[in-house]
């Protein structure tokens, strides 16, 4: 690659060395960051604050530190700061000042990319999901007035706070991103970005660096380059650095060279095999990246765990949800802990910033094997519905016309009129995945992912029929991105509109109504029987049992042992079962679906569990409930906390191994 390399003597910063306390800038002349009047380069590393329990934060930023970066980055999560328009939190986990404090604290610079779309494998990419229901025309990542005043709006709030964090003043922010990856989305709105430029900067200032990502790509580039931000570019190992670079080059002809996103790993979907990537590539890569003096940042280099429903999905040819753990094969795994590949970039990155190995070496901490934690059946899920709230409509409406964000609305309405038996059911763009009853018996399961949107069903007059709609996560990347959930069309039955529906929201949020009405179930119980947790499984049985396709709550209560506190991380193994979501002590610890993979086990990090006293697990089933948890003594319904991750159980494995076998 050739670049000009002439230094124009004149215009050097001779300030820099009078002012040389605190400041950031590009020294075009020399194709290079000066920091406090010196060169200055990066070798950062992704780990998004929003995806870890806060008490976590500082032993992984301490762990970058250790592994020879000076710079963290992370994304600023809009969705979760705004959950309801015109409400912020920015309270526990979601503490993005006290995580750049940490940062500071732990001599890291920060490279923040707030969006306000970060894609990030997050629901709706970050936004947040009541812009749809505001206005569902709205035009997102747009100039469209609409969605910019809710932008501003949240800037303010957000810029308002960090003010105080930016290099120029007495922070270690060095860097604000504009946008992300604009250039591979269709809108290709300048207009849009410009304000967006227009907006951070009334903010930064001179005090940070503005920049863009895109992939390295000049087709990108072309509609993400902002005028006066400067422009980055993104790939992983394997690639061609000096043919990516030169992309960069095009649109920023001087200044030092940037890959703000480089992939030591990669995400995975639901039922895909596990991502891998391999150690040697990415040191040969950064290696190749080093020789040009370029600044780096891993994407990600801790990835962390998508608690809840805060998972996305992608769309390519089909639509692909992703998983609970967002592990990603990064250099710092789900669980905080150091891997060969993060040894590997350590001696690279301390070798390229000139600095002294620190003296500390990072080793994997402590996890608990708690074992089997047998459990109980509770009810069916259908003993929620007195609780939830009900809406009544003569048409199906959609989580966004109910306001609901998350997870699974029951659709209920009464056959009335005669069909054949079987007829077909037939729902139409379903978002995104809906099992089917009639009369409180399962009919089937329609599948966004799978195409299946419809399916025979014998209902006739006088028969109750629901459907169960999860949303799976909303699309974070491209041109679907605006991703509405339920059921968006009229359902038929052999071509008749059914109407008069009632929708049952349950959302299933941390410590929600749903859990409430759980918890206080399972405490009279405890009450009525008086008897110890061990007794209540067999005491209250009869009468009380599951059936095999009923969405089924079940609990257990447990105790970590003495010698085990501060109670350690475990992972929530869900072998056996199918597809459903586990709480612990009101957490909603994420989906689990082990029936597709890859992913098995659920972090559950030691921060959720009670030391003093009892731990409450509460799994719910959608799917498939385990035969050992319908036999009468439920002995064999448990599941298992283990000290070991298991994230690479797909179906496509298995499917080797049952080959290899035959
Ligand atoms: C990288 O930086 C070093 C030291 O400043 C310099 O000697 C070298 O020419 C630079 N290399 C490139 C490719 O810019
Ligand atoms: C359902 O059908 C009614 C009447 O045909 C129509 O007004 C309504 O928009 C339809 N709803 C959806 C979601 O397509
Ligand atoms: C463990 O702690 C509980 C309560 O804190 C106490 O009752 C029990 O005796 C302790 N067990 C042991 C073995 O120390
Ligand atoms: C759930 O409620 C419990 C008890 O009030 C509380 O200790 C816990 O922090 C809550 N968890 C969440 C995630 O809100």
């Amino acid at each position: 690659m050739t670049r000009p390399s002439f230094v124009l003597l004149g215009l050097l910063p001779v300030l820099s060395l009078a002012l040389a306390s605190r400041e950031f800038y590009i020294d075009y002349d020399n194709n290079q960051f000066v920091k406090d009047g010196a060169p200055f380069k990066y070798v950062s590393g992704s780990f998004h604050y929003f995806r870890t329990p806060s008490v976590y934060w500082r032993d992984r930023l301490r762990k970058m530190k250790q592994g020879g970066l000076n710079a963290v980055s992370t994304y600023v999560e809009w969705r979760s700061h705004e959950k309801v328009s015109g409400q912020y939190d920015f309270s526990g986990d979601l503490d993005l000042e006290n995580f750049i404090k940490i940062a500071q604290e732990e001599e890291l610079l920060v490279i923040l990319r707030p969006g306000p779309y970060i894609c990030a494998e997050r629901e709706l990419g970050g936004l947040p999901s009541w812009l749809l229901n505001v206005n569902p025309e709205m035009q997102l990542r747009t100039r469209d007035p609409e969605y910019m005043g809710f932008v501003r709006r949240w800037f303010q709030v957000l810029f308002t706070r960090l003010e105080p964090y930016f290099y120029g003043k007495d922070g270690p922010i060095i860097m604000v991103q504009v946008e992300n990856e604009y250039g591979s989305y269709f809108a290709c709105d300048s207009e849009y970005l410009n304000q967006l430029r227009d907006i951070i900067k009334s903010h930064v200032g001179d005090s940070a660096v503005l920049f863009t990502t895109d992939g390295s790509a000049a087709s990108l580039l072309k509609c993400g380059k902002i005028d006066d931000v400067y422009a980055t570019v993104d790939f992983g190992p394997g690639t061609n650095v000096e043919l990516a670079f030169n992309e960069m080059i095009k649109f920023e002809p001087r200044g030092p060279l940037v890959n703000s996103e480089f992939y030591p790993g990669w995400l995975d979907h639901w039922g895909e095999e596990h991502s891998t990537v391999n150690t040697v590539n990415i040191i040969q890569t950064l290696e190749w990246m080093f020789k040009y003096n370029a600044s780096v940042n891993f994407y990600v280099y801790y990835g962390g765990t998508n608690f809840g429903f805060t998972s996305g999905a992608n769309y390519n040819d089909h639509y692909a949800p992703q998983p609970t753990s967002y592990d990603y094969d990064a250099p710092l795994t789900e669980a905080g802990d150091p891997t060969p590949k993060y040894m590997a970039i350590r001696a690279a990155a301390n070798s390229y910033l000139q600095q002294v190995p620190s003296k500390e070496v990072p080793v994997a901490s402590r996890k608990g094997y708690y074992g089997r934690m047998n459990l109980k059946f509770l009810s069916s899920i259908f003993d929620l519905i007195p609780t939830a709230p009900q809406v009544n409509s003569d048409y199906p409406l959609s989580f966004e016309e109910l306001n609901q964000d998350e997870g699974f609305v029951l659709y209920k309405t009464v056959i009335t009129k005669c069909h054949n038996d079987p007829a077909l059911l037939v729902a139409k763009n379903i978002g995104d995945r809906g099992y089917v009853f009639v009369n409180k018996e399962r009919a089937g399961v329609l599948s966004r992912i799978n195409f299946i949107d419809s399916l025979p069903v014998s209902a006739n007059t006088g028969d109750e029929l629901e459907i169960l709609v999860e949303n799976q996560g909303r699309i974070n990347y491209g041109r679907k991105l605006k991703d509405f959930k339920g059921l968006l069309s009229n359902v038929t039955i052999d071509n008749n509109e059914l109407k008069y529906w009632k929708m049952i929201q349950l959302p299933f949020g941390h410590n929600g109504t749903e859990l409430r009405a759980i918890n206080k179930k399972i405490s009279s119980l405890k009450a009525e029987t008086q008897l110890p947790i061990e007794m209540i499984y067999e005491s209250v049985k009869s009468g009380l049992e599951p059936t095999a396709s009923t969405p089924s709550i079940f609990w257990a209560e447990f105790r970590i042992p003495n010698n085990s506190h501060p109670p350690l991380d475990t992972f929530l193994d869900m072998k056996g079962w199918s597809k459903g979501i586990a709480f612990i002590n009101g957490f909603n610890l994420g989906r689990y679906w082990p029936r597709v993979g890859p992913q098995r086990t659920l972090y559950l990090p030691g921060s959720l569990l009670n030391a003093n006293s009892v731990n409450r697990l509460v799994i719910i089933e959608f799917d498939r409930v385990p035969r050992g948890c319908m036999s009468s003594k439920h002995r064999d319904c448990a599941v298992v906390l283990s000290d070991t991750a298991v994230l690479d159980d797909s179906c496509l494995t298995r499917k080797k191994s049952v080959l290899a076998a035959t």
